[in-house]
């Protein structure tokens, strides 16, 4: 499939720990496909090895037709894949700007970085007058908006985002996913895990769910009946 993202069998863990054990899932441009399951399921950790921030043990990895299985980071990022991590990962010290631009490490050119960084705080309303703030100061609503326009950058075809609602207020809870809504339109592709289901659900196109490190369902929003299958699912029945 061209503008995809393919993950074969993927098996991964930390140590000798194998916590994920042969997980498949596929994922389109243009495209948001959530990642559910309960705490400890191996969510983070597919996510993780996607992004080439752990190695795959077995399995591969794929986008676009080129193999990007356990490629470092910042090989990855260059096919256009980026990773935003549970919590968002924001330096809280450094201004908001300057978060942005370090979104831009694997880009030689430092004045399209500006550019770049320029066009997301235009963009990103609630960051436009913070610029020069440091991004520790901003709410946490405020500070997903920065990790999430700092995964942009690099104008990736695909952002892997791990829990953006985590922590938010309702209000900011539903801001996020609007956002992640307007990354579909402009045609990036999303892999999204969330524990806000009842959010998150609506803006699918497809979901997974992810039991004890192993798919336990792949499919539409449409194929879950009700929430009685979902929580079914959900505790790996
Ligand atoms: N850095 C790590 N080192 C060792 N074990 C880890 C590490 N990160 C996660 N784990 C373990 O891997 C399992 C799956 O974790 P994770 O992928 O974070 O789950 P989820 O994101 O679904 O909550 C858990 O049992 C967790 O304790
Ligand atoms: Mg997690």
């Amino acid at each position: 499939m061209s503008d995809g993202l393919e993950v074969n069998g993927l098996v991964t863990g930390y140590g000798k720990q194998e916590i994920v054990h042969g997980v498949s899932l596929s994922a389109q441009a243009g495209h948001i496909t959530c990642v559910f399951g309960p705490n400890g399921s191996g969510k983070s950790t597919v996510i993780k090895a996607i992004a080439g921030a752990l190695p795959a043990w077995s399995g591969r990895i794929v986008i676009d037709g080129t193999d990007i299985t356990s490629a470092p980071v910042h090989r990855v990022v260059r096919h256009g894949v980026v990773m935003m991590p549970q919590g968002g990962g924001v330096f809280p010290r450094l201004t908001v700007e300057e978060n942005l631009r370090m979104g831009g490490y694997s880009i030689a050119d430092a004045a399209h970085v500006e550019e770049r960084v320029d066009a997301l705080i235009e963009e990103f309303e609630s960051l436009k007058r913070r610029r020069r703030v440091a991004a520790g100061s901003l709410s946490g609503g405020e500070q997903m908006m920065v990790a999430i326009a700092r995964a942009l950058v690099p104008e990736p075809m695909f952002v892997l985002l791990d829990e953006p609602s985590a922590g938010l207020s309702p209000a900011m809870v539903h801001d996020t996913i609007d956002r992640v809504r307007t990354l579909r339109e402009r045609g990036v592709g999303v892999i999204m895990v969330e524990q806000n289901i009842r959010e998150a659900l609506p803006v699918a196109d497809s979901i997974y769910i992810l039991a004890g490190g192993r798919e336990q369902f792949s499919g539409s929003p449409a194929d879950i009946r009700d929430d009685a299958q979902l929580m079914a699912l959900y505790m790996g029945g």
